[in-house]
């Protein structure tokens, strides 16, 4: 046996080793050992220090993954919500856009609206908090209600002012804007990273925000959070501002009127785009009167006045050398293509999703086929027709399978009442967690950002710790065994422990965060807080579990037979029952806090007929924001039907003989001031 001198010394000049190849790699840019051989050595270290516990080094790879994105940030809320946008890619869905929003702020010329064209830059989101003129607060966008702190690392880039001199500049500001960094800067360190965007996101979230400062990154401005002096009154005005301040703004800003005019620019910018020395993937066109943004609000996750107009997509021919089937949380069978990789507009693609069996016959898609391949953007590549003149003779049909390939259950296709035909999409006919691939799907959904934001347990970890067993049903994952973790490869106790800590953290968990994570079919983010809100805790939603009248969610603006029917469902299965009531058991599931502010709080509305100078849609907003909720029928639990013009008459006699209260459009905006 080695004397405990000798295993120290061993193990430091490992240590010694490893420090030295993680500067050439790092610091340098210049590697000089393989990927792999450098993995050993840190495998090699780690089994020593769990051999012999005496060996202990502050450069031990169980304690920091070399100079890797730290996974620990502290968090904090964002004072005002970072939305994303909703995608437009023709002139087509610009119409329905602006007919939309036209329809909601009830205006009759909506030919006159003005935007504000801004190019979007493919980079990272941050918020920064401006106190007294001087930047105390930067957060990452998170899930867009929580962010990262990483002030310290936006702290150095040279775009970002720490102080600002100028008198107009509001006492407490959030600006917002993308941190990107340039393709020529790009060019330098283009092999470590994918791509500029990888390369950004990497650098701003360095633990060490001396590595953030290696890499050249910047800072353009373009929106606001939180303002405390609002005296500007349009987009266009607030990047003035921007510019005066100090800010970095875009130089291709600017301000269009009209569809016809917004699509004749974008494709003059399009020919421009390569020439740019930052990666653009379109055009955001926000409504420049900050009066009517704040009119129209937003939908979940996107704001009703702002889109983004994606650029055409780039596609290259390759050729299929498989079909297989992919199953999805919900059950839905997919093909997808296993392609040749190709690089497709500078992301190597060996995947592209054929959408369903119909499409394959549609288009005649073989096995051996060489086939156009489109990709844009964030969106999945798909496959646009096959070059039948490349086909040879050994192309083989692909046959859709008529049993789930997973679980073996009978596989469905969905009628659809409405349109009074056969879904396309085929589904697996298992119940949810029946079917392991489903399962998986499932868990994958449960740990997500918009759902549990569980950091640490990325789709790949809950595959691998499926197959360990360690994760079956998503309760597993509160009790995981981090001495079994911390031995896996690539882990650590470092790693172990952040994992347990963010899981630990995420027990604390708001009502509709987490009937979405249940993963109901048809109970998206929007029907989840729809629900929350009318359950307001957790033992009114379990209460649904025993006899509850599920029709009574049909009063509920928003949730329709699909809604009820798949509810239904997913409270009749045995595992599901299970699953919730070990998952309540475990969590600190937080009440809904109602907004006790709110005029209309408690109060129950339903409008009928025309309203003037207001739509519906805005109407019901306004009664929201004001804590009133919406119903879709009249009933006992009805408080106001509000009538505008044409009112339908039926429910007006429904309500009156309910004893509802029937007043007009006045006397409803009455209620509101
Ligand atoms: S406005 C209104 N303006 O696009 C809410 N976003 O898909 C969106 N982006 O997370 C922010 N350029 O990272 C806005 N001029 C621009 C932008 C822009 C790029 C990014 C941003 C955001 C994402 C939304």
């Amino acid at each position: 046996m080695k004397s405990r001198h000798l295993i120290e010394k061993e193990y430091l000049l490992k240590i010694k080793k490893l420090k030295k190849h993680n500067k050439l790699y790092y610091d340098d840019s210049s590697p000089i050992i393989t990927d792999s051989e450098y993995d050993k050595l840190k495998k090699d270290i780690i089994k020593l220090e769990n051999n012999f516990n005496f060996l202990k080094s502050k450069e031990s790879p169980s304690l920091s993954i070399g100079s890797k994105p730290s996974k620990n940030f502290l968090k904090s809320k964002h004072r005002v919500k970072m939305l994303s946008l909703s995608n437009a890619f023709d002139l087509n869905d610009l119409k329905n856009f602006e007919k939309k929003i036209s329809n909601y702020l009830n205006l009759n010329n909506y030919n006159s609206i003005e935007y504000s064209v801004e190019p979007k830059i493919d980079g990272i989101s941050a918020s920064l908090t401006y106190k007294n003129k001087k930047f105390i607060l930067g957060l990452s966008r998170g899930d867009g209600i929580e962010g990262e702190i990483i002030t310290d690392n936006l702290k150095t880039i040279k775009d970002i002012p720490i102080l600002i001199k100028k008198k107009n500049f509001p006492n407490d500001i959030d600006i917002r804007g993308e941190v990107y960094i340039g393709k020529k800067d790009f060019e330098k360190i283009k092999d470590r990273f994918a791509n500029p965007r990888n390369a950004a996101s990497g650098s701003l979230r360095q633990k060490n925000p001396n590595e953030t400062k290696k890499i050249p990154l910047r800072f353009i401005a373009y929106t606001f959070g939180y303002c405390s002096d609002l005296n500007f009154k349009k987009q266009s005005e607030f990047l003035s501002l921007l510019k005066a301040w100090g800010f970095n703004t875009n130089s291709h800003n600017k301000i269009v009127t009209g569809i016809e005019n917004l699509v004749e620019n974008h494709q003059e910018f399009e020919k421009k785009r390569y020439d740019l020395n930052f990666d653009v993937d379109g055009l955001v066109y926000k409504i420049n009167n900050l009066d009517l943004q704040k009119r129209l609000g937003f939908v979940a996750n996107a704001p009703r006045w702002a889109i983004a107009h994606k650029f055409s997509a780039d596609s290259s021919f390759s050729k299929i050398l498989n079909i297989e089937i992919q199953i999805g949380r919900t059950g839905a069978l997919t093909p997808v293509a296993k392609i040749k990789p190709v690089n497709i507009g500078g992301v190597v693609v060996s995947n592209a999703t054929l959408h369903n069996e119909e499409e394959i016959i549609r288009k005649d898609i073989r096995i051996g086929d060489t086939v156009n391949i489109e990709r844009a953007g964030d969106v999945i590549p798909h496959v646009l027709s096959v070059d039948i003149k490349k086909r040879s003779s050994n192309t083989k049909k692909f046959i859709f399978p008529k049993e789930c390939p997973s679980c073996g259950s009978k596989v469905i296709k969905d009628y659809n009442k409405i349109t009074k035909k056969y879904d396309a999409v085929q589904r697996c006919s298992s119940e949810g967690y029946k079917c392991e691939k489903i399962a998986i799907e499932k868990i994958k959904h449960f740990v997500s950002k918009e759902a549990f934001n569980i950091e640490g347990l990325g789709k790949k970890v809950v595959e691998k710790f499926w197959d360990l067993s360690f994760i079956k049903l998503p309760y597993d994952i509160f009790d995981l065994n981090y001495s079994k973790i911390e031995k896996l490869d690539g882990w650590g106790r470092l790693s172990a422990n952040n994992l347990k800590e963010s899981i630990g953290n995420s027990k604390n968990i708001n009502l509709d965060k987490f009937i979405f994570s249940l993963g109901i079919r048809h109970i998206g983010q929007e029907n989840a807080k729809l629900l929350s809100q009318f359950f307001l805790n957790i033992e009114n939603f379990n209460n649904m579990t025993k006899d509850f009248n599920f029709n009574s969610l049909a009063n509920l603006d928003g949730m329709g037979e699909t809604q009820i029917n798949s509810l239904k469902n997913f409270f009749s299965d045995q595992i599901n029952l299970n699953v919730v009531k070990k998952l309540i058991s475990i969590l600190n599931i937080r009440n809904v806090i109602e907004n006790k502010k709110g005029k209309l709080k408690n109060k129950t509305f339903m409008f009928t007929g025309k309203l003037s100078n207001i739509s519906r849609a805005e109407a019901k907003s306004l009664t929201e924001e004001n804590s009133g909720k919406i119903l879709s029928n009249v009933s006992k639990k009805l408080d106001y039907l509000v009538i505008g013009e044409k009112p339908t008459v039926k429910k007006i006699k429904q309500a009156e003989e309910l004893n509802i209260k029937v007043i007009s459009q006045p006397e409803w905006k009455k209620l509101l001031n």
